[in-house]
């Protein structure tokens, strides 16, 4: 056990438990007056009708402090501060030089977790909301896994319902050669908005695509055939953009709506005979818990539409409950804008009042905000239409080349092309990843790519500075688990406290999914290597406190390269 806040937590908690009889959760946190502190004397104490100062002087002298505090002190009307000892902060980094994990604990009760992320729909071009949920998604897919949790993908296309028909009357209009080779080379939106057109101009058009999808939903053979050929064209660019950006998502994780397209009918079946349907509009609708549309009545989540049809609404419940029911899944994750907030609850809602979902399982929104542009408006080029995706990444990794080119121009062409695909798609994901992922944010190129301030290239290159410490210094970090910590200097011991801070945050991010705390975390950790490498000559200095700082660089590189790898983004050695 290398989580400091945890340590603490137990010794007082043990003592709390001696004086008073009761189990206290001590209230442990990172002070500004001594390491840590303990705040839990002045609440127990009021409910117990006690001097909270009286209670935490009684509490410090029961409790087993002694191996890993040098001062223990009582300030103000009963707070304890705690003060870690040299040896105990030793102790401590040389457990954790030892550990492969970084002290990121494992999950007591591993669960089984679906990650429904990315989404894109067929045919259609990918936009950056489908880019947000992507990296998100990937940041929540590592972080569950590296707390030990078995975690499932889902990337759930848009590729069944009523546009398919007219995307399909499309490509039989321009040949297949000619549909196939315009969707593998990315131009989706261009097929999209041609099919548009022709749909929104003319009622023959119409009426064609719309006995397109009777011969969809009905199984007919040739449009099924054609069908497949859209939804595997886009799913080959779907694939490359995957690539591009480095996320996990592979073709076994593609599970579409049209995957639920057979069993939509016992959906409805199942909620008929639990008597949760209701007639409304001619169409068959569920109303889960008190949802109200404008107009001041209850709002229907549609199952079966007036013309026998199912929707979104009913292939999300056909979803959810393959999910739970099928999958067995503790734990669903939805990726999702938040503009999608009140139909995933009504989702989630009709699913807890059918059974399918119920406690301890959980289905959570991991909702977030818009991408806006540098006028404060969603996210546009300059013609209006909706950025595409693979533009703003190719030119993100162009800007981030000729950084890295200005900075290091000893690279050679090969690591420069490497480094700026790290640093280029590392940027766009961190600007994403450490902002509250609730809100809007605005995409800037020169922000996310600037050396300074909290941004991928800043926490790349203190790695890599860390790298050419130990190239300078001819040696390779000693990882045998021998190295022995000396502290003497304030930076040291703010460091090492950072350092054993990694686990603790990993662990809270695995349940919050708000990644911007991983990152804040690691540009703090950033911050106090910098003050100690001002204050604390490395190579310069003599051994063993040589030793002990060339551990404590590695130990800042290692737990810089996890943390950024966590959140989908990779660590160049050099820059
Ligand atoms: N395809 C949807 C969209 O583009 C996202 C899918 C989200 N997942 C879900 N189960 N509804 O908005």
């Amino acid at each position: 056990m290398t989580n400091l806040e945890e340590l603490l937590r137990e010794r007082l908690q043990t003592a709390y438990e001696t004086v008073t009889g009761e189990t206290v959760d001590p209230l442990v946190r990172r002070s500004q007056h001594a390491h840590f502190q303990s705040d839990a004397a002045l609440p127990t104490a009021k409910r117990l009708g006690t001097n909270p100062r009286a209670l935490a002087a009684e509490v410090v002298a029961k409790a087993e402090l002694a191996d890993l505090c040098s001062a223990v002190e009582i300030s103000g009307p009963g707070f304890v501060n705690l003060t870690l000892s040299d040896a105990a902060l030793a102790g401590l980094l040389a457990a954790r030089a030892a550990d492969e994990r970084l002290g990121v604990p494992t999950a007591a009760e591993p669960e089984r977790v679906v990650v429904d992320y990315s989404g894109p729909n067929a045919a259609k071009e990918m936009h950056v909301g489908h880019l947000r949920s992507t990296i998100i998604g990937d940041a929540a897919v590592r972080v569950l896994e590296a707390r030990g949790h078995e975690v499932i993908r889902q990337n759930h296309l848009g590729e069944w319902g009523t546009p398919f028909g007219m995307l399909v009357e499309h490509l039989l209009d321009i040949g297949e050669a000619e549909a196939a080779h315009e969707l593998s080379v990315g131009d989706l939106s261009g097929f999209y908005q041609a099919a548009r057109a022709k749909f929104d101009a003319s009622e023959e058009y119409r009426e064609r695509s719309r006995r397109r999808v009777v011969l969809l939903q009905g199984g007919d053979d040739v449009t099924l055939r054609l069908w497949r050929q859209l939804v595997a064209e886009s799913q080959t660019y779907f694939l490359a953009v995957y690539g591009l950006l480095g996320v996990r998502l592979t073709p076994g994780d593609f599970r579409g709506e049209s995957a639920y397209n057979e069993v939509l009918p016992s959906v409805v079946e199942e909620l008929s005979g639990l008597g949760l349907l209701r007639e409304s509009a001619g169409a068959s609708c569920v109303f889960p818990g008190e949802h109200r549309g404008r107009d001041g009545e209850p709002l229907p989540l549609i199952v079966r539409k007036s013309d026998g049809g199912f929707g979104y609404g009913a292939t999300d419940l056909a979803t959810i409950r393959y999910r739970l029911a099928d999958l067995g899944a503790d734990r669903v994750l939805y990726v999702v804008g938040l503009p999608q907030r009140q139909h995933l609850q009504m989702v989630r809602e009709t699913a807890a009042e059918a059974g399918w979902l119920a406690a301890p399982a959980r289905a959570e929104h991991i909702g977030f905000g818009s991408v806006l542009g540098p006028d404060g408006r969603m996210l546009r080029t300059r013609a209006g239409v909706s950025v595409k995706l693979v533009d703003l990444l190719t030119e993100a990794v162009t800007r981030a080349s000729a950084v890295i080119a200005e900075k290091n121009p000893e690279l050679d062409e090969a690591e420069r092309a490497a480094v700026a695909r790290a640093v280029g798609i590392g940027a766009v994901k961190y600007a994403d990843l450490s902002i509250d992922r609730q809100k809007d944010y605005v995409f800037d190129f020169d922000r996310m790519l600037s050396f300074e301030g909290n941004t991928a290239p800043y926490l790349q290159y203190a790695r890599a500075r860390i790298c050419s410490i130990f190239r300078r210094a001819g040696q390779q970090p000693d990882r045998s688990g021998a190295a022995a910590f000396v502290l003497t200097e304030p930076a040291e011991r703010a460091l090492a406290l950072e350092l054993l801070g990694y686990g603790a945050v990993v662990e809270s991010v695995g349940e919050s999914l708000e990644f911007h705390r991983l990152a804040a975390y690691l540009f703090g950790l950033a911050g106090a290597f910098t003050t100690f490498f001002e204050h604390c000559p490395v190579l310069r200095s003599e051994s063993p406190v040589r030793e002990s700082r060339l551990a404590l660089c590695d130990l800042t590189a290692r737990t810089l390269a996890h943390g950024l790898d966590l959140l989908g983004i990779e660590s160049p050695d050099r820059m």
